[in-house]
């Protein structure tokens, strides 16, 4: 198995981030590596400049991010960890991949769609072909299975639609790039926004009460809890009594997750209690989990010699990784690499 995934170095990682995609990272990286599997996690920095952004924030959100996956449990003598800006390869295959891409296919994807709004001819190039880029992520690896939320489905499915489209037009029956699956929780696909049962946790929201940050102190963890968006009926003894009620249902599956135990568990023991008992409890549990994260972040943030270390031992290894595949795809092309 070859693992691999990414996530923007743009703001503080939150609980959506965490829940979805980092703490099943770390889980990997513990079975994965002792079945002789290979983890490879990164920040899309590249990705990252889709968007408006300040250069200086990027740097600094990108030395965040690494101290942030360490303090979650991600060990680099385990798994590579590394930015993409250090492996032009992401940038090169994305190139060639453009070829193969189809503009209806990326007229599809709803994330540029939600992404660019009202404003898609100010949208920048890169915020459209940004999918391609991700294929490129993690087909330049031969990945054949990449840990994401259920927001990032789409683009995997593209990914292996480019794959499959490559493999067929230019692979002579050899498969120059392995179809990658996803591998999506399924208790936490979508954490919501604390704010709207209906939005997901976004670090694109402009109110910090939409989310918990692994950064927030115990004190923010309870207020935010405490302000979260709920309806006035007590918590019902089924999860089917949740339907029709997403920040309810969000709640209680964020417990759920963080207990790791179950919506139903959940419920037979909060059954006919109203959020003032639940919250609490709630915010407790949060504050319990997050906290050694949130010291050990506190540590490593300071360290950038430290963080960048990291982070050229990760891309030397991912280079080496690259390597191979970059070049039978220049091959496969009929590109002369001299
Ligand atoms: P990003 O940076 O938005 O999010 C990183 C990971 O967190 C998951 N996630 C969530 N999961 C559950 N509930 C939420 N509210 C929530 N918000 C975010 C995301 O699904 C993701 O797994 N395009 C990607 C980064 C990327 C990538 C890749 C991922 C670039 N190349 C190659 C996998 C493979 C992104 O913007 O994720």
């Amino acid at each position: 198995m070859r693992i691999v995934s990414g996530i923007q170095p743009t703001g503080n990682l939150h609980l959506g981030n965490y829940l979805g995609a980092i703490r099943n990272w770390v889980r990997m990286q513990d079975d994965v590596g002792s079945s002789g599997g290979e983890c490879l996690f990164f920040l899309a920095d590249l990705h990252a400049i889709s968007m408006p952004h300040v250069p200086a924030d990027l740097a600094a959100n990108t030395r965040e991010m690494v101290a942030a996956l360490v303090a979650c449990g991600i060990d680099p003598a385990r798994s590579t960890l590394f930015n993409q800006a250090q492996i032009p390869a992401h940038a090169e295959l994305q190139w060639l991949l453009n070829g193969t891409a189809r503009m209806g296919w990326l007229n599809r994807m709803t994330q540029f769609k939600d992404k660019s709004g009202k404003n898609r001819e100010g949208a920048s190039i890169a915020l459209f072909t940004y999918p391609v880029l991700q294929a490129a992520d993690v087909l330049l690896y031969q990945a054949t299975h990449v840990p994401v939320g259920e927001d990032q489905k789409q683009h995997l499915e593209l990914a292996r639609d480019i794959a499959q489209k490559f493999n067929n037009d230019f692979g002579n029956g050899a498969g120059i790039f392995t179809l990658p699956d996803p591998i999506i929780p399924p208790d936490a696909a979508r954490i919501m926004s604390l704010r709207d049962g209906s939005a997901k946790m976004s670090k694109s929201d402009p109110s910090d009460m939409s989310r918990i940050n692994l950064t927030d102190d115990a004190d923010t963890i309870m207020q935010k809890v405490k302000k979260a968006r709920t309806d006035p009926e007590p918590l019902p003894a089924e999860a089917s009594g949740l339907a029709g009620r997403p920040e309810a249902a969000n709640l209680v599956g964020i417990y759920a997750v963080l207990a790791d135990s179950s919506v139903e568990a959940v419920l037979a023991d909060y059954a006919g209690k109203g959020f003032g008992a639940f919250k609490p409890a709630l915010g407790e549990l949060l504050v319990d989990r997050l906290a050694p994260i949130n010291a050990r972040f506190v540590e490593l943030r300071q360290d950038r010699a430290a963080l960048d270390a990291i982070l050229k031992a990760g891309a030397g290894k991912a280079r080496a990784l690259a390597a191979p595949t970059l070049a039978a795809a220049c091959d496969a092309l009929g590109l002369v690499r001299g």
